[in-house]
């Protein structure tokens, strides 16, 4: 039986930095961002959003196209957990008006997370084919102010309908996985920016690529040309550039600028212009291209490297399903997309670094420009979410 992605919705902040602003802030050259690591704006969420609220917002259309029958897990990934016990998935029930026949889980692994939940969500389905599953992950990605991450910030959230017989991806069951225990990039929880060796951590991703995607192509039989489209876990959209040039020197090949247009850009679009959304990242890829390859990719295979620092990678792949543009919500993520509020610089500071109250107090949070939900407030240490006016 196929299991997979059956619809797949994205969502990002609607206020962002423009990385020329940050580089003329920082007296670095522009080109460094936009060439060197290839980002242009990242995404910087106001102060009533969180991922709670990037979460419900990417679900909302899957939900209102699809309903809420059967939807027996929500699993959230992600690493800016709001609460050490409750899962913030479950806020995202109450929000959604999921059934209470559902398990909700948050699923922890730095960027891995939401690849952890996506593979609980197939297991679940492939034993009860008629049950649904909501695996979504939302992520903000911030760092120190002035450090070297800083420009690799970035916010979203992207939600998918896992099912039998999908629409969009049936996954496919190999995959090549890797664990180990270094500190490549952490976040203990006295901090709510995280710390990291940045160099390591790129080369810990090659290596992490270099081992799933060889155990990946022993099981498999596969090599690189039998993959159509590649996607990657993107804390920045150079770094699939690298990722892509190793896999392609594996096989003794030499990408050009054409092929890599084909094979690997379509899928960093979004990225580009949202940055670092963590667990979300690699599946905001996978919308991207899904939403901005031209071609019809249906019958089409499809790479996924899936990294979490710490670190966990796997090696993956699905077939895009015949008709899959059909279930896309592409001209949703394009408005939201356009229709962006640009920061100046001191607004993006002063956003950085607005104290979350922590005193149990009542506070009530200005209103901002956000999805369908918003964190209204926070009362006796209860955070307060409503639907945006
Ligand atoms: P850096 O040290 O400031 O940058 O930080 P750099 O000096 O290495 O420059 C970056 C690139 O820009 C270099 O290219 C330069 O040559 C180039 P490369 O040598 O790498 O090909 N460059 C220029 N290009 C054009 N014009 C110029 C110019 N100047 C320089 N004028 C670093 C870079 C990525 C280390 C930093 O941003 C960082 O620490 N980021 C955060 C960590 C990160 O993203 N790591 C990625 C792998 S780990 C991961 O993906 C997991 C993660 O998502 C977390 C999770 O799992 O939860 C992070």
């Amino acid at each position: 039986m196929k299991t997979g992605i059956d619809r797949i919705s994205f969502y990002s902040s609607r206020y962002y930095l423009d990385l020329k602003t940050l580089a003329e802030a920082r007296g670095t050259d522009p080109a460094k961002y936009y060439t060197g690591i290839g980002q242009e704006k990242m995404a910087i969420p106001p102060p009533d959003e969180d991922i709670v609220t990037m979460a419900a917002s990417a679900a909302l259309p899957i939900i209102e196209a699809e309903g809420r029958d059967n939807i027996e897990l929500l699993a959230l990934g992600t690493e800016s957990g709001i609460d050490q016990s409750k899962a913030a998935g479950l806020f995202v029930h109450g929000l959604l008006g999921l059934p209470a026949r559902c398990r909700v889980v948050e699923m922890k692994e730095a960027c891995y997370g939401g690849t952890a939940g996506l593979q609980m969500a197939l297991a679940m389905v492939q034993r009860n084919p008629g049950s649904k599953a909501l695996v979504i992950g939302a992520d903000i990605a911030r760092y120190d102010l002035g450090s070297p991450g800083e420009a690799t910030q970035g916010c979203g959230a992207v939600a998918m309908l896992i099912t039998a017989n999908p629409r969009i991806m049936t996954v496919e069951p190999e995959a090549g996985i890797f664990s180990d225990d270094i500190m490549d990039f952490w976040r203990p929880n006295y901090r709510s920016q995280a710390l990291v060796d940045g160099k390591y951590s790129t080369r810990v991703y090659l290596n992490a690529l270099a081992d799933t995607w060889g155990q990946y192509t022993t099981i498999t039989g596969r090599g690189y040309g039998d993959i159509d489209r590649f996607c990657y876990h993107l804390p920045f959209t150079r770094i699939a550039e690298k990722a892509q040039e190793r896999l392609a020197k594996s096989a003794g090949i030499k990408p050009d600028d054409e092929t890599l247009e084909q094979v690997l850009r379509r899928s960093l679009v979004y990225n580009r212009i949202t940055g670092n959304s963590y667990a979300a990242s690699l599946y905001v890829g996978l919308n991207s291209l899904l939403d901005n390859d031209d071609g019809d990719l249906g019958g089409k295979r499809v790479g996924m490297y899936s990294y979490g620092s710490g670190c966990v990678a796997e090696y993956f792949s699905g077939i895009i399903e015949p008709g899959y543009r059909e279930q896309l919500f592409t001209g949703r993520h394009r408005d939201m997309l356009d229709d962006r509020t640009e920061l100046t610089f001191r607004q993006y500071e002063d956003m950085f670094t607005l104290n979350f109250p922590t005193d149990g107090g009542e506070h009530t949070f200005a209103q901002y420009r956000t999805g369908p939900f918003r964190l209204a407030g926070v009362e006796q240490h209860k955070r307060i979410y409503k639907r945006a006016e």
